[in-house]
């Protein structure tokens, strides 16, 4: 049976990284944080770092020597970049890889974000063909929607902490679904610590499935104040998400996701969730939301 024990996580010092390397440095792994050489992260003292050139085979195969897993923290942009990273992952004898996912689920896409996420598609389909030709590969994917607690705290749920706004899109009663970005580390961690049932698989997870009035009910109530709501349509937001990538601008992104989570009826949250079998935690919105009105 497969056993992992070693395993280098590629971006492990951005938005969800550290959480990451935590959770894998918590299950006992040993962990070697690649990074790029004009790199200037800085990692906790118990975990390898190794500077790594993504564009040379050579620099990876080294990086790679006697790695069994691969988790990838990639930064969006570079998302077609893994493609070179995943064959030589498979070269040096990784047994496991996890892409950089992390969101939106790339097995059911269409349009604007399926375009925008091609280079992450890509890579997913590169690692399934790997998968089928070497018995000794494979991989997995995560789909956690919107990062809920970093997504409260920077702004992209629609909602200001600080100004104590609220954009809410359509009737505000879709539902939808966010992570924490503890959880998104420890769900890595299980599907490491758990490598045949999770093998070639594509699992969801969620902390919460939310509505944004449900959102604004807490956040009000915690704050004791009235916020400022403005109401848009997500119909306007697919116009300008349309505009935007018909003259190359992929922050039309952002506006992609407005109709894709908030859209009355689109039913994305309506996903077969694998928490119980990650064995992860039950989390609690209102304990969030409070632990992010506090910071
Ligand atoms: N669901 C959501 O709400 C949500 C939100 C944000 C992100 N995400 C997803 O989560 C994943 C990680 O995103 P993130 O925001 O944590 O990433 P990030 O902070 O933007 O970047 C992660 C790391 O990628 C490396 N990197 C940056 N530019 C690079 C380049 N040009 N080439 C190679 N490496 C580069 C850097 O590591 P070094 O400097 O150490 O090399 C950086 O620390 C992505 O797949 C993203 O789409 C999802």
């Amino acid at each position: 049976m497969t056993t992992i024990k070693n395993v280098a996580v590629i971006g492990g010092a951005g938005n969800l990284g550290p959480s990451v390397v935590k959770a894998l440095l918590e299950a006992g792994f040993k962990v070697t944080v690649l990074s790029r050489a004009s790199s200037a992260s800085t990692f906790p003292s118990t975990v390898r770092t190794h500077k790594t050139d993504y564009g040379s085979s050579e620099s990876l195969a080294e990086a790679f020597k006697g790695q069994d897993a691969v988790v990838s923290v990639i930064t969006t942009a570079a998302a077609s970049e893994q493609q070179k990273i995943v064959d030589a992952a498979v070269k040096a004898g990784v047994k496991r890889f996890i892409p950089s996912e992390y969101g939106v689920n790339t097995q059911h896409m269409e349009g604007g974000i399926a375009k925008i996420l091609n280079g992450k598609k890509a890579t997913m389909d590169l690692l399934k063909k790997h998968a089928a030709e070497n018995a000794t590969f494979s991989w997995t994917g995560l789909s956690n929607s919107m990062f809920f607690d970093w997504g409260l705290k920077v702004g992209s749920l629609g909602f200001s902490l600080r100004e104590k706004t609220a954009i809410i899109f359509d009737s505000g009663n879709e539902p939808f679904n966010g992570t924490n970005v503890g959880t998104i580390g420890l769900a890595i961690a299980s599907i490491l610590q758990h490598p045949a049932k999770t093998a070639n698989r594509y699992l969801n997870i969620a902390s919460f499935t939310t509505t944004q009035n449900t959102l604004l009910k807490i956040l009000e109530e915690e704050t004791g104040e009235e916020w400022t709501v403005t109401h848009l349509k997500t119909d306007d937001s697919f116009k300008s998400a349309e505009e935007k990538l018909a003259k190359g601008d992929y922050s039309a992104f952002g506006d992609y996701l407005k109709p894709h989570l908030y859209g009355d009826g689109k039913g994305h949250a309506n996903v077969p969730l694998a928490n119980e079998e990650l064995g992860l935690p039950k989390e609690d919105l209102r304990e969030t939301i409070k632990m992010a009105l506090a910071q």
